[in-house]
């Protein structure tokens, strides 16, 4: 099986990467009360870092023409009804379980090629510790670049 590694952004990644080591969780993601102090380090951000990956490397195949019935990744409330994402709990959200089985496993996603990068895995596992904060409307639609957008 040929795996290909899409890497892109790498400076930024790492940038944004630096000081933000997922640790075994650092506490439970208290949403910053309004009017308090910005938090020091800038929170990922769904539209920058997430959404490319779950349209590059997710919805080729998690859409509703290919796999009809588990349009999982279109918006925030279709990832948490099937447990892709469970704010705050990214030991327990299937979007990052499936990504870390062993590549060879049936379960391992994605199956073929795009497999992602380490940096990837550690973006989606912050934001997700962060309460996976995703917009809704058409920034927050993520959808395959391919399919014809009405
Ligand atoms: C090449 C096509 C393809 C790609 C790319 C792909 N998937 Fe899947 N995925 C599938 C298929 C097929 C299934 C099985 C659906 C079923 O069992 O009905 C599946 C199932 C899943 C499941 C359910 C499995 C379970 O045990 O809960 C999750 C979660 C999942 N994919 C996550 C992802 C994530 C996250 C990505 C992107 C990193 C991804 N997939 C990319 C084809 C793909």
């Amino acid at each position: 099986m040929k795996l290909i590694r899409v890497v892109f952004g790498i400076g930024t990644l790492s940038a944004m990467l630096a000081g933000c080591v997922p640790k075994e969780e650092e506490a439970t993601p208290a949403p910053a009360p309004a009017g308090s102090p910005a938090p020091k380090k800038e929170a990922v951000s769904f539209t920058k870092s997430i959404k490319p990956i779950l349209s590059n490397k997710c919805t080729i195949c998690h859409n509703v023409e290919v796999l009809p019935n588990r349009p999982w990744f279109e918006t925030r409330d279709s990832a948490l009804k099937s447990g892709m994402i469970v704010p705050g709990k990214p030991d327990l959200s299937r979007i990052l379980t499936v990504i870390k089985e062993d590549p060879e496993a049936e379960k391992a996603m994605p199956p073929v090629s795009h497999r992602l990068s380490k940096e990837e895995i550690a973006l989606l596992r912050t934001w997700i510790t962060e309460g996976a904060n995703w917009p809704g409307g058409k920034a927050g639609r993520v959808e395959p670049a391919f399919i014809p957008q009405e």
